[in-house]
Formats: C-alpha cells, structure tokens, sequence
C-alpha cells in the first residue's frame, strides 16, 4: 500500500480495489450494534481543515472515531493561521504532538504534498484548491460498485463546473484505473486548459450523452472560485446544463444520479432529480465513512495492506 493519499493516480488498480473491498467490511461493521474497532486505539488523527466543509470533515471525524483513533479536530479560523502562521510551522506543531496522520483540506493545489515533506506521519489529501480530493473518488467508486456491481466498463458521464472541481479530476484518474469510460460535459469556459490530455471525451451536448450513460455525476457551480462570469444566466446555464426531470427521463433505465454535495439545488440539479430514488446522494454521504475508515486502516498499517512503496 502507499504511504500517503494525496492524489487518486497513487492508487494503481490492486490498491483502489483493496481499498474498495476494505471499505465493505468496514460498512459491515456499521450495522453492528457497537460500530467500533479497536484498529487504531493509541494513534491520533488530527483534521486540519483550512477551507470550509460539513460532510467531509465530520466524516473523516466519524471514520477515525469507529476505529478508535483520537481526533483532534483544528480548523484555520480561531487559530494561529489567522495570526499568519505557515503551513510549516503548524506542521511542525503537529508533528511534535505525534500526530500518526493529518488529513487535510487547503484552498492551495498541492499543499498536502508540501505536508507530506514536513511530518513523518500519514497524509490524507481531503480536497486541495481545484487539484485534487481523491476519498471523494473512491467514495463515488465504491457507490457505483455497489449500486451498479462494477466500474470496469461503466459509462460515467461527469457534468458541470469541471474547471473548478477536484472531484471531477480525482473521479476521472480514478475510473480511468478502475477501467470506466469518463466523458466531461461543460460549458467551454468551465473546462480546464489541457483537458485533452485528461483520459476522458469531452462533449457540449448533454442530452446527446444522456442515454448513453450509466451514471450522471452532477457537479456544484462553485461560486466562491468564480471572479469572472464564465456563463451569461443561472437560468440559461440549467437550461444548457442542469439535470432536470425531463432529462432524467432521457437516462437508461438502471442509470444512477450522482452529486458529491453541497448542491446548488434548481441550479445544476433539480429537487426533484436529487431527492429520486434514481439519486445516490445520501448513500454517498454514508459509503463516505466506510472509505475512509478503509483508507485510514489500510495507510495506518492495519493487515491486508501490501508494501509496494
Ligand atoms: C466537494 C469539495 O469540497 O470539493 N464537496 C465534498 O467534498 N463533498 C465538492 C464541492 O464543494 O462542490
């Protein structure tokens, strides 16, 4: 198994299905009538999240906490950050309180690697600016297998504000591995510079790929990164690009309806598409946990992980 988790291209094919295998005993364990395993009793595992989240953060807190590990949860705000403490120093703070893993979410692509260089422990890459957020991609593997029966050989069909997603770019590398054909519908200004190069077709035309597809993974319009216009309406973007329910109607019969949340409901999905039993948004939340407490069991040195790093 590798030592850190900072992008979904670490993983090679026999890693992410081991990880997805863990992960369903791990979800086994959550039916039991006490959730928790000792596995990580005596490690501490500390969230250090710079960026704003609900579901991650409390779900990583969540996977820690059922395999007994000590959580220290520190968020950018109300800390020494706000009184412009580096990264590195605040690694080096962790790493003399003998953190054993730091998952983290940071606005900067590529700060978890910078992490990984300053603390002997485990890094876990919990979203960073629009790189990367590779337990989401496994979350989403582990619903499409569990709802569909495999990856190899799906057509996912990923929509929306890719430019700004690192669910999109960690889903792509990862179905990529898993052996699932990705295409990328966007507007052209919501499309990264390179994108050519990503393993998966791009296309304009949603209602074109609709019935093609066996899942449809509807991305959030992230506002917050936007200081531009990069499409004219809220109202012409959902026509061009929203999944309503006439499009739903347009999908394969066994097709599944994904969103990684938060939703811009009415915007890029209506309410009606998200609350559908053709909708997977609540199980991800729920598979979500058992991922990550196969990530954090397996990086941890839990059995069953294999040394190829
Ligand atoms: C995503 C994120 O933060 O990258 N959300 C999540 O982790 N569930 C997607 C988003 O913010 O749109």
């Amino acid at each position: 198994m590798i030592r850190h988790l900072l992008s979904a291209a670490d993983l090679g094919r026999d890693d992410a299905l081991l990880v997805l295998d863990t992960a369903i005993e791990m979800a086994a364990t959550a039916s039991r009538s006490v959730k928790k395993l000792p596995t990580l009793r005596g490690r501490t595992v500390v969230n250090l999240f710079y960026e704003d989240s609900t579901r991650t953060r409390i779900s990583f807190e969540a996977a820690a906490k059922r395999l007994s590990a000590d959580v220290i949860n520190f968020s950018a705000k109300g800390s020494s950050v706000s009184k412009g403490e580096s990264l590195k120093d605040t690694a080096l703070t962790l790493q003399a309180m003998g953190a054993d893993a730091v998952v983290i979410r940071h606005p900067e692509s590529g700060a978890p690697y910078r992490l990984a260089q300053w603390l002997d422990g485990v890094v876990i890459n919990a979203g960073d600016g629009t790189h990367e957020h590779p337990t989401q991609a496994l979350l989403d593997a582990y619903t499409m297998r569990s709802r569909l029966g495999r990856i190899d050989g799906l057509r996912v069909t990923i929509v929306g504000d890719v430019l700004h997603s690192r669910v999109a770019r960690s889903n792509v590398l990862l179905l990529d591995t898993l052996g699932a054909e990705v295409t990328l519908v966007a507007p052209p200004t919501l499309l990264p510079v390179g994108v050519e190069a990503w393993p998966a077709t791009v296309s304009y035309d949603l209602d074109a790929v609709l019935p093609k597809s066996d899942v449809v993974m509807m991305l959030r319009v992230q506002r917050e990164r936007m200081n531009d216009s990069y499409f004219p309406t809220q109202r012409e973007y959902s026509r061009r690009y929203g999944l309503d329910v006439r499009r739903l109607g347009a999908l394969p019969e066994h097709a599944i309806v994904m969103h990684p949340g938060p939703m811009n409901r009415g915007m890029e999905i209506a309410p009606q598409v998200a609350d559908s039993p053709r909708s997977t948004i609540v199980e991800q939340v729920s598979n979500g946990v058992s991922v990550r407490m196969a990530v954090m069991y397996l990086l941890l040195g839990g059995s069953g992980s294999k040394e190829n790093s």
